[in-house]
């Protein structure tokens, strides 16, 4: 598995040797992932990735393109595929976290956004 890998890599070899880490990280890190099932949870990819800059569905950075419905549906990002290719390719300044996302997360993570963007961020 890890040959092929390899093999196929073709982006730069620092980033491959990244990928590679996270893969064999993944691996080790998966028993403990079935006991403590919500370290894939929306919120939890969230807070791990995102918050920093969105915290509470704001943006610290670039205050009008935050996660509030309204800003979302001004800039046609209201669905969860479109929230989803931005947590994985980002837009404009904002880098993609690709790499740091397994799986389905980019959907989970899109999916909790547009559900806390819909309660208008207020937490029960
Ligand atoms: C280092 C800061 C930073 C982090 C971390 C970050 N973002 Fe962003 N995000 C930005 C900035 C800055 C923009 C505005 C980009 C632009 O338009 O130039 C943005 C824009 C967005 C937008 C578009 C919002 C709108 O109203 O147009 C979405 C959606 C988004 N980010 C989702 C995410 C998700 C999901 C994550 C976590 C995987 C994340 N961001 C992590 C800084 C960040």
């Amino acid at each position: 598995m890890f040959k092929t890998f390899k093999f196929n890599c073709s982006i730069s070899k620092p980033k491959c040797f990244l990928i590679a880490l996270l893969c064999i990280f993944s691996l080790i890190s998966a028993p403990k992932k079935l006991i403590a099932l919500d370290t894939s949870s929306g919120e939890s990819l969230f807070k791990k990735n995102c918050a920093g800059c969105h915290i509470n569905g704001s943006n610290i950075i670039r205050r009008s393109k935050n996660l509030k419905i309204s800003s979302l549906k001004r800039n046609g990002i209201d669905d969860p595929e479109a929230i989803a290719k931005i947590a994985r390719e980002g837009i404009g300044i904002m880098d993609g976290y690709e790499d740091l996302l397994f799986d389905n997360d980019d959907l989970i993570l899109a999916n909790w956004i547009l559900e806390q963007a819909q309660k208008a961020w207020v937490q029960e």
